[in-house]
């Protein structure tokens, strides 16, 4: 399965209705989707009357968007990274499960909300704890937090980012309006996970190329635990997936919030 067919998949084990129904109105609204991927959200604004502007890295993803056909959507081939000017003043940002790739948010925030008008609003979706699933032994579990240590240090990605969202908009120039706390079929979840989300949890390791060469010997071992823990009777998770919706004041908070 490629990697559009994954994230295509995921779209309904996500709580996407939620996080929707908490967004300000939004038919006339232009909306910069920043890690748009396939374009499954953008189709969810087109088709609550907004603009879309999607914004993604990868082209294979972008190509998928871009063959929906969907109204009042375009999709940009554009590295967030390089704090790109886009050209554009849109009414909201949105940006689901692409925060975590950004460890220092502030500075990727200050850059996107050059492109929000002033009291603008933002919805950033984030997982926190990607690999926070239980019941899992030690060894294991030192493992998986050793990597998400070198993955923070090495700025490539922020396994705790949903707690942090909060503090980040907050120090970044933003009113947090909401925070949402939501379950998800796939991340956060209770119980013995379905067929179909161990096949899924089961491809996303074999797309971490880093955490196989990280874990080395260890990795298929890891990787089966990991999946039986998702499959038993008494599976719980600790990551969380939250949504934060705020507003563009302008000026960053003095003193910033922790979760
Ligand atoms: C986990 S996917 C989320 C996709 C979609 N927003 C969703 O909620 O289903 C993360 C997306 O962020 C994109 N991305 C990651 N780093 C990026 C960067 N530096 N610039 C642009 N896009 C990036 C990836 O290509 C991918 O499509």
């Amino acid at each position: 399965m490629s990697l559009a067919d994954d994230y295509k998949r995921q779209f309904g084990w996500r709580p996407w209705p939620s996080i929707f129904d908490a967004l300000p109105s939004l038919p006339e609204q232009i909306v910069l989707d920043l890690g748009c991927g396939v374009g499954d959200q953008a189709a969810e604004f087109a088709a609550r009357g907004a603009r879309v502007i999607g914004i993604d890295a990868n082209e294979e993803l972008l190509r998928q968007a871009r063959a929906r056909r969907l109204p009042n959507a375009e999709f940009r081939l554009c590295d967030l990274r390089a704090s790109p000017d886009l050209g554009v003043v849109v009414d909201g940002l949105w940006c689901s499960f692409t925060a975590s790739y950004f460890p220092d948010l502030p500075a990727a925030l200050a850059a996107w909300a050059k492109h929000l008008r002033p009291g603008g609003w933002a919805a950033l979706t984030e997982i926190d704890d990607l690999f926070g699933h239980e019941p899992l032994g030690s060894p294991t579990k030192a493992l998986l937090d050793a990597y998400a240590r070198d993955a923070l240090a090495a700025g490539r990605y922020d396994f705790f980012m949903g707690r942090k969202l909060r503090n980040h908009l907050e120090r970044s120039g933003f009113a947090v309006l909401k925070t949402l706390t939501l379950e998800d079929q796939e991340l956060a979840f209770a119980g013995p996970a379905r067929a179909e989300v161990l096949d899924a949890w089961r491809s996303r390791f074999d797309r971490m190329q880093l955490l196989r060469v990280f874990c080395g010997p260890n990795f298929e071992r890891v990787r089966e635990e990991f999946l039986g823990c998702l499959a038993c009777a008494g599976h719980r998770s600790t990551a969380e997936v939250y949504c934060c919706i705020a507003a563009k004041t302008g000026a960053p908070a003095a003193g910033a919030r922790t979760r």
